[in-house]
């Protein structure tokens, strides 16, 4: 089977590359990434025969329409996005841009693929959406159900409550078959240090303030990223057209309680391991001293969305999906995955990551 994946050297789409891979070693996958400051080339394999990485929009109607048809796809993964939510609060129009005139032209090439009889008759659409098109949760209020009204809050949530949306009307004006998973927050290796978990990580090890918006009481149900690859790969092997799947952790943490266990977790690999501090000096697990003193409040997010839970039965029931990390083992690997691999995140953090850190925190951090 041929794969194209829009978005895959970004943080879930490189996961979901290694993934499939593994899962499906005989498979061909074919990756379209613009490379904007969130995709990385390193985080995925070199070209060979059963692995293609293509340098482009997904804007470009005709390059997607030609890669659908040479390689002939039969999954198209949609990852693609423009996904920090700060960063949409700042410049929204790029997230309209990317987010749903770039899912309209692989909707609109998907749809000329299949019309034009090339493609595989069990073609697929797969769409990778997010639990913030549902809105803000209170503190009794259920969690998040497929049915649940949309409600975006932000300038990146109603982005992608439109291209949801789009995908929809796809399905059900022109019959393409399409699939889509709302999830809730991941993290895992390759995640760009501008997102909560990464981010205080790095700031961690270099003795930077860790930036708690508000009161740190938001909540976020996590999971770990392999986790939500495997729930789309249920969707799109199981899942029936034109139905939509909640993928959830069932781990809803305030984000301060997060930040503790980071805490916590270097303070214990520094413990087992003494080299770490002769690399990572200026850490204050280094000096014995408690990295949570690292704390500082600052002026929360506008719109600061409080609470997103997912109640993710319906993929359980119909595509026998569960999590497999607890949020112990899977934020224990993380802390691991960044110790080992300093040279991917620090190539990520170019002058451009420094431009936006001191324009979205202030130049004082
Ligand atoms: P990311 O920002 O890490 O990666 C996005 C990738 O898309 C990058 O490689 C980037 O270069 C590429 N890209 C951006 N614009 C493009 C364009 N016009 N053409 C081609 N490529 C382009 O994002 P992520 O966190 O990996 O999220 C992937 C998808 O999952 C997104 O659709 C996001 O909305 C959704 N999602 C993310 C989370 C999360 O916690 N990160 C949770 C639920 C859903
Ligand atoms: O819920 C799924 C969404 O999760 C995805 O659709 C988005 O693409 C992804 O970025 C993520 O959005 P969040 O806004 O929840 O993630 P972020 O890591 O930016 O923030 C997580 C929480 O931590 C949120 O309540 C804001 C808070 N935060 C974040 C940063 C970067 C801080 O307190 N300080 C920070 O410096």
């Amino acid at each position: 089977m041929n794969l194209l994946v829009t978005g895959g050297a970004g943080f879930i789409g490189s996961n979901f590359v290694h993934h499939w891979r593994g899962a499906h070693p005989g498979d061909r996958v074919v990756v379209l990434d613009a490379l904007t400051y969130a995709g990385n080339r390193s985080s995925l394999p070199r070209d060979d025969d059963h692995f293609l990485f293509v340098h482009g929009d997904i804007r470009d109607a005709e390059l997607v329409s030609k890669l659908l048809r040479e390689n002939p796809i039969s999954v198209l993964a949609h990852f693609a996005a423009e996904s920090h939510v700060d960063r949409s609060i700042h410049s929204p129009e790029t997230f309209l841009d990317t987010n749903v005139t770039g899912t309209l032209r692989l909707l609109e090439a998907a749809r000329g693929y299949v019309a034009s009889g090339g493609a595989p008759a069990d073609f697929r659409f797969h769409h990778v959406s997010t639990d913030e098109v549902y809105g803000s949760l209170g503190p009794e209020d259920p969690a998040f159900e497929e049915a649940t009204p949309y409600a975006p809050n932000s300038p990146y949530a109603a982005s992608k409550a439109a291209s949801d949306h789009l995908v929809r009307a796809w399905h059900h004006t022109y019959g393409l078959p399409v699939t889509v998973t709302n999830c809730s927050n991941n993290y895992g290796p390759f995640h760009f240090p501008e997102k909560l978990i990464p981010l205080m990580l790095v700031n961690i090890l270099h003795a930077r303030s860790l930036p708690v918006y508000g009161d740190g009481m938001n909540v976020r149900d996590w999971l770990y990223v392999t986790d939500h690859c495997r729930g789309i790969e249920l969707a799109i092997r199981k899942g029936t057209p034109g139905e939509v799947y909640n993928i959830g952790g069932n781990n809803e943490r305030p984000n301060i309680e997060i930040i503790r266990t980071l805490c916590s977790l270097i303070v214990e690999e520094f413990a087992s391991d003494p080299e770490l501090a002769a690399r990572f000096p200026d850490c204050p697990a280094a000096k014995g001293s408690d990295p949570l003193t690292l704390v500082t409040h600052v002026t929360d997010r506008p719109g600061h969305d409080r609470r997103y839970a997912i109640n993710a039965e319906k993929a359980k029931r119909e595509l026998g999906y569960e999590p497999q990390e607890s949020l112990a083992s899977g934020l224990k690997k993380t802390v691991r995955w960044y110790l080992e691999n300093e040279p991917w995140w620090k190539a990520v953090m170019d002058g451009s990551y420094q431009d936006w850190i001191s324009s979205n925190y202030g130049e004082a951090r």
